[in-house]
């Protein structure tokens, strides 16, 4: 696959295939992901993968964690709320999403069901969770994890596997540490959902948009 292409065509996946990812697959993902740029070359990330009866168990847990409206605490905070243009666009991605599947406006049900199917990976048969050590600094270290993790959607979507970034996965830091045997001082950014896209879920026809150019970019001397 052509980078541009790739860079165009990789969007979210919202539903997989059950079958399993082979490893030799996931490490050329990480391989090729493993190039991307960090502050002085700092690499400052940790991923754990995690597959088979492990997500199986923790997705469950995590499920029930959030039927039960347990209070999230995730290690890295998430934005309540945005400005103006930005919730607009925020809403729309929710709008187009719950349009494209069939999900009312009002059926308050099915919205849930579909966060709770969220906190399953959507059913991905492997997730990538993304960590960093505690006593990295925040900001800049979460600019390098965005690189790695673009990286690592790009390389999957070359190799015909599908992603969602999901801070979702992120909601129960703990349950996240004691699943994958992580001690306290590692702190989780966000899981990406990883296996074969389902073609026929309605939730993979969604296609987000994106602001043209001169939306976004001001030419200074050029
Ligand atoms: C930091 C981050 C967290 C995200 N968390 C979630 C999530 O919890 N659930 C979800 O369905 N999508 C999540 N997404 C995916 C975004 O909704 C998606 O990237 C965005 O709408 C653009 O769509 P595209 O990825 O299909 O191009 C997340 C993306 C990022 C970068």
């Amino acid at each position: 696959m052509e980078l541009l292409d790739g860079m165009q065509t990789r969007k979210s996946i919202r539903a997989f295939k059950p079958d399993p990812v082979p490893r030799d697959l996931v490490e050329r993902v990480l391989d090729a992901a493993r190039w991307s740029p960090s502050w002085g070359n700092t690499q400052p990330w940790e991923l754990v993968v995690a597959g088979g009866e492990v997500v199986t168990r923790l997705t469950g847990d995590m499920a029930a964690a959030f039927e039960q409206k347990q209070p999230p605490n995730p290690d890295v905070v998430m934005p309540q709320t945005f400005p103006d243009a930005y919730k607009e666009r925020y809403m729309a991605c929710a709008a187009g999403l719950f349009g494209t599947m069939g999900i009312a406006r009002e059926d308050k049900a099915r919205r849930f069901a579909h966060m709770v199917n969220m906190t399953r990976a959507f059913g991905a048969p492997a997730i990538i969770y993304v960590v960093f050590e505690e006593g990295l600094t925040v900001p800049y270290t979460m600019l390098d994890l965005g690189a790695l993790i673009h990286g690592v959607c790009l390389a999957a979507h070359a190799l015909g596997l599908g992603t969602c970034i999901e801070a979702q996965l992120a909601l129960y830091p703990d349950l996240v540490r004691r699943h994958l045997d992580l001690p306290a001082n590692k702190k989780i950014v966000v899981g990406l959902a990883l296996g074969y896209p389902d073609p026929a879920a309605p939730a993979n026809a969604f296609r987000t948009d994106r602001e043209p150019l001169d939306k976004f970019v001001i030419w200074v001397g050029c």
